[in-house]
């Protein structure tokens, strides 16, 4: 238990409101940030004692600046939850929803994490947790302003960790799977749409937002003190299943020496 400080960004709506109800949980103090002030009040009454809301827009450096200045304390963890997707393919895409994806997802991730480490630094050290996505690792439909901007929230992250571990400061990123939650309840309204893609992840189901905030809690934790720069997977398995039911005839997994004698084995070495 500790009863600093955790910001949490985007924290209005979908896997944002539930960090911040686990960060409270687990005893964090937490500063609700997201551009939907209402929704941002409405998660903090909801917590109750501890919690309190902020309008920042994220990709607002001078409102990001003044909402870190405000916490009476440096916080001990930040979550880079915002974000936005635009989906369309390339050829289509406006270079406006490009640059929003770009904006709030990695401009706004830098803003907000630039502005804690400072005040980390200052403090001793901190946490902090970026909310990258599978789509960071690997590209999909229609999502390349998507994929784009989380790849760079990786490797942004991968970059501050190794710029601020002399101040104590961890960075770490969680990358969300197939999340039934948030900006992803759409696609599964469709039942059948639903079926087929969960029928594609390894552990069978889809995640949830509190699949996400568990994980981002144990990177904010003790128990991963000496974690920094990684990116953690949060997928059900997806994005290491390239294979993950992949036909293979029956009588080429016979395991084993081959009875024959055939030094290459019973595939004959494939
Ligand atoms: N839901 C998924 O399937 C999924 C999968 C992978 C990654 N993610 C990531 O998880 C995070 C949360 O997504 P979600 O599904 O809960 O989406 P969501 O749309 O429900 O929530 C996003 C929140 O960010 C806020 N926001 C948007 N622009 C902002 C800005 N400029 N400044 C401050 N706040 C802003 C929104 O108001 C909203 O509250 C995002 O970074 C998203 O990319 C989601």
């Amino acid at each position: 238990m500790t009863s600093e400080w955790a910001v949490v960004t985007g924290a209005g709506h979908g896997i944002g409101a539930v960090i911040a109800r686990l960060a409270a949980k687990e005893g964090y103090r937490v500063a609700a940030w997201d551009i939907d002030e209402q929704a941002a009040r409405a998660v903090a009454d909801e917590i109750g004692a501890g919690c309190v809301a902020a309008r920042v827009d994220v990709t607002d450096e001078a409102a990001v600046a003044e909402a870190m200045a405000a916490l009476p304390d440096a916080p001990a963890l930040v979550v880079n939850n915002a974000g936005v997707v635009r989906f369309g393919p390339l050829l289509e895409l406006s270079a406006a929803d490009f640059r929003l994806a770009v904006d709030v997802n990695l401009t706004g991730t830098f803003l907000v994490a630039r502005a804690a480490a400072a005040r980390m630094a200052a403090a001793g050290g901190g946490a902090i947790v970026n909310i990258a996505s599978i789509n960071g690792i690997a590209a999909a439909p229609n999502a390349g302003a998507y994929t784009s901007s989380k790849a760079a929230v990786i490797k942004l992250t991968e970059q501050m960790a190794l710029e601020w571990s002399g101040a104590g400061v961890r960075v770490n990123a969680v990358a969300p799977g197939l999340i039934h939650a948030g900006m992803s309840d759409a696609i599964y309204a469709d039942p059948e749409v639903r079926a087929l893609r969960q029928g594609r992840v390894p552990l069978g189901r889809l995640g949830t937002a509190e699949d996400v905030a568990e994980a981002v809690l144990f990177l904010a934790s003790p128990k991963a003190a000496y974690v920094t720069g990684q990116t953690l997977a949060v997928d059900g398995g997806i994005t290491r299943s390239a294979l993950h039911r992949m036909p293979r005839p029956a009588d080429v997994d016979s395991v084993g020496v081959d009875p024959a004698g055939d030094p290459a084995g019973p595939d004959g070495g494939r």
